[in-house]
């Protein structure tokens, strides 16, 4: 199986893209948790990025799409993916499906979690994990980047057929059967 999440900062893409990856018995792939590791061991990508990332502003395309060109390859070959945080901007997506196609693997769904904005403010300030970008005003900054740079995408993957969206706003439990029941609907696997 070969997904990807797509929605707002807090609308559970981390945590459903987990439980999809155990399901499906798949990797999970998220560039944010790329790049937080990336920083903590102060690599050279993670001092290059780090700025970005607490400032609440996306990387640059070319950094993310070499970070997570090899991973998506070699995930492609022992049988798929769960994409989280990528792609978030139209060049990523094209990137990622070149490199989809490089692997013979494209992507089967887009997994779109919808959420208001209300319940995403709640969530990420409530969450309680030491990240350098979950305080309000940067928590206000990922919303309109990803308002203005992101959603273009859901229009995107709409065009092409391949996007469901689900109401991320139930419980954890709730939002994963509901996206079960979605692709078992939708079926398209190999
Ligand atoms: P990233 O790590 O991808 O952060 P994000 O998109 O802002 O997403 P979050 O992790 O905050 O939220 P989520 O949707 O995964 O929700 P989660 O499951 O955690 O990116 C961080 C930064 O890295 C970016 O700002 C950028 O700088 C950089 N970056 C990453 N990828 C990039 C890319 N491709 N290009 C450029 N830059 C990139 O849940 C959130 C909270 O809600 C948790 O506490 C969770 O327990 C709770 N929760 C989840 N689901 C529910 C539910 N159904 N009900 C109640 N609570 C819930």
């Amino acid at each position: 199986m070969r997904l990807l999440m797509l929605g707002a900062p807090g609308s559970g893409k981390g945590t459903q893209a987990r439980r999809l990856g155990e399901h499906f018995g798949v990797a999970h792939l998220s560039t944010g948790e790329m790049l937080r590791a990336e920083i903590k061991a102060a690599t050279p990508l993670g001092l290059e990025v780090q700025g970005f990332v607490a400032a609440g502003d996306l990387v640059p395309d070319e950094i993310v799409e070499r970070l997570i060109h090899d991973r998506v390859i070699d995930a492609s070959r022992r049988g798929g993916y769960v994409l989280d945080g990528f792609p978030r901007t139209i060049h990523q997506a094209v990137a990622a499906y070149d490199i989809a196609k490089e692997a013979d693997a494209t992507v089967h769904a887009v997994v779109h979690l919808h959420v208001p904005e209300e319940e995403l403010l709640g969530r990420l300030l409530g969450r309680g994990e030491d990240r350098l970008d979950d305080d309000a005003q940067t928590i206000r900054h990922r919303l309109e980047v990803y308002h203005e740079r992101t959603e273009p995408l859901i229009e995107y993957y709409h065009g092409r057929g391949v996007l469901l969206t689900i109401d991320g706003g139930p419980p954890v439990d709730e939002v994963f059967t509901t996206i079960l029941d979605r692709l078992t609907a939708y079926a398209p696997s190999d």
